[in-house]
């Protein structure tokens, strides 16, 4: 083995822990020996059609919705959310990415526009959805697209796929599609964790009155061509990304999955921390019951009142058993049960990530209008005994958003090899400039220093194009590179009338979501602790 290959183990370690990623990874000596210190000065925030970067990083353009996929024959999906960076064995200077593609514009995918969509438009927008497994390579220090890509790259709202499950799901063993794909996690066997948020605008959802199961219409009517249950939808997916063989995890419940982030317990079995993105929703956490399985295991919801993990089990808990058949219908309802049980209304829990440095876990509340949250905030949870198998933990807001600290509505979460922690913000479009968001600018991405002097600040480094949302920000394993989602740029032309966005190539193109890569001498001086803020 050489210093530029993985190792079988180093390749595992760098899956199951990310605390082991500094251990591992290799190290940083090729990112230059100036022994200067970086002087990091704040983008300011803007509301410019481009995607801006703080001085000393750099960007290109990796993949754009629409293009081809190599032989697959397939072409790259849209809106690209959740990026997962996995080494493979061998040479480092290739990998596999994994891509979600979270939603679909109909105005941009299908043409879509009034009246009744065709079945035609929806087996359009059915291909947009789920996600891209690619092969990347790093030719001259920039990661690029491999010209060889694997027969198979792409699962789409029309894949069929397994449901994990006691028992059969609305009289299903096998679902069609996933869709609505948000964030995720990657397993330390190497498998991606690729999360149904907003399931219920393509089939609708049910809801249970007096025992009777009522179908509520989803606003892109899929249902009216395709009479796939809701309940099919709504799931952690679990992808093997070389095969893009998919599983459905029952045992993780059905709501809206943010991301699926995966800690190794000291007995090696994996927890699965989970934010319900809905207003008064609520955060999960999935003790499996195996190592190298998430099949089975016990479900919680956090009360932060009792400061305790409460069990979604039907045979320990009455009010599940007086209010449901069967574990399986406690999965199916998750939500009802959660509320049965006590589980705490949280303001919209989106990204989870795990603090390398100390085990706490690391939550985004992104909003909650309701209760006049405009600004959100980031939630810091720690387990008893820094142990994820603990049931009781220890709660406080880490950073609040607003005016002052520079930031609102955060989103996607990620630590670098270094152990500061990134942020993207996600003010909802037709919001983005207007009253209380006049100050913030764009949405934007975020980095926020763990330890020293300015641990805690919150650093503007990217701003995204009109209408934006940048998504799914994830390291390579030297930390050199950051790969980034460009999400839904130009998303209110059809209620402009014009395209509010011509992101990324200019002109009078039509905006495309995008992957872009991001480097440079701030992002190398911040991985080796060498820069202070100006
Ligand atoms: Fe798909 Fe909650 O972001
Ligand atoms: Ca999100
Ligand atoms: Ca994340
Ligand atoms: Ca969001």
């Amino acid at each position: 083995m050489t210093s530029t290959e993985w190792s079988r183990r180093q390749f595992l370690l760098f899956l199951g822990r990310s605390a082991a990623v500094a251990a591992v990874a290799p190290v940083l000596a090729q990112a230059g020996c100036s022994p200067q210190r970086f002087t990091l000065r704040p983008l300011r925030p803007s509301r410019e059609d481009d995607f801006l970067l703080a001085d000393g990083f750099d960007y290109e353009v990796l993949i754009k919705w629409g293009e081809p996929l190599g032989a697959s024959g397939e072409n790259f999906g849209f809106n690209n959310d959740y990026i997962a960076f996995l080494p493979m064995e061998g040479p480092m200077d290739r990998a596999r990415l994994w891509v979600n593609h979270e939603y679909i514009n109909p105005y941009f995918v299908s043409g879509f526009h009034s009246g009744e969509k065709t079945r035609e438009q929806v087996e359009m927008e059915m291909y947009e959805v789920g996600g891209s497994s690619l092969l990347i390579e790093r030719v001259h220090g920039h990661w690029r697209l491999s010209k060889e890509q694997a027969a198979k790259t792409r699962l789409t709202g029309r894949s069929p796929i397994a449901m994990i499950s006691d028992r059969t799901v609305a009289g299903s063993e096998l679902t069609i599609g996933t869709l609505a794909n948000c964030a995720g996690g990657v397993t330390p066997w190497g498998s991606v964790l690729t999360c149904e948020e907003n399931y219920q605008d393509y089939y609708g959802d049910v809801r249970f009155v007096d025992g009777a199961r009522e179908l509520i219409p989803g606003w892109y009517a899929w249902h009216k061509h395709f009479s796939y249950p809701p309940e099919h939808y709504g799931w952690v997916v679990e992808v093997n990304v070389e095969t893009l063989n998919a599983k459905k995890l029952i045992a993780l419940g059905r709501f809206a999955h943010e991301s699926a982030t995966v800690r190794v317990a000291a007995d090696g079995r994996c927890v699965v921390y989970s934010g319900d993105d809905a207003s008064n929703e609520c955060l999960y956490k999935f003790i499996a019951d195996e190592v190298g399985s998430l099949h089975r295991g016990t479900l919680f919801v956090a009360s932060l009142e009792q400061k305790r993990w409460l069990p979604l089990d039907i045979r320990s808990q009455d009010v599940l058993r007086e209010n449901f058949t069967d574990q399986t219908e406690v999965m199916i309802r998750c939500r009802e049960a959660a509320h049965l049980i006590g589980g705490t209304p949280l303001d919209r829990p989106e990204d989870v990530e795990i603090d390398p440095e100390t085990g706490s876990v690391i939550v985004s509340l992104t909003y909650n209008l309701a209760k006049g949250n405009y600004y959100g905030s980031l939630l810091r949870l720690n387990e008893k005994n820094n142990d994820p198998l603990a049931l009781e933990f220890e709660w406080d807001t880490f950073i609040a958003g607003g005016p002052d600290t520079g930031f609102a509505c955060p989103d996607n979460l990620a630590f670098d090899r270094a152990g500061n922690l990134w942020m993207t913000s996600d003010i909802s479009g037709p919001r983005i400039g207007t009253k209380e968001y006049e100050t913030f600018g764009n949405n934007g991405l975020f980095f926020i220093p763990m330890s020293g002097t300015d641990a805690g600040r919150v650093i503007q480094i990217a701003s995204g194009p009109v209408d934006s949302e940048l998504t799914g920000p994830c390291f390579s394993p030297d930390g050199r590179t950051l790969f980034l989602s460009v999400q839904h740029p130009g998303e209110l032309s059809r209620q402009a009338g014009r395209l509010t966005s011509h992101w990324p190539e200019g002109g009078d193109n039509t905006p495309r979501p995008a992957v872009v890569t991001i480097s440079g001498p701030a992002l190398d001086a911040i991985m080796k602790g060498r820069y202070e803020i100006g």
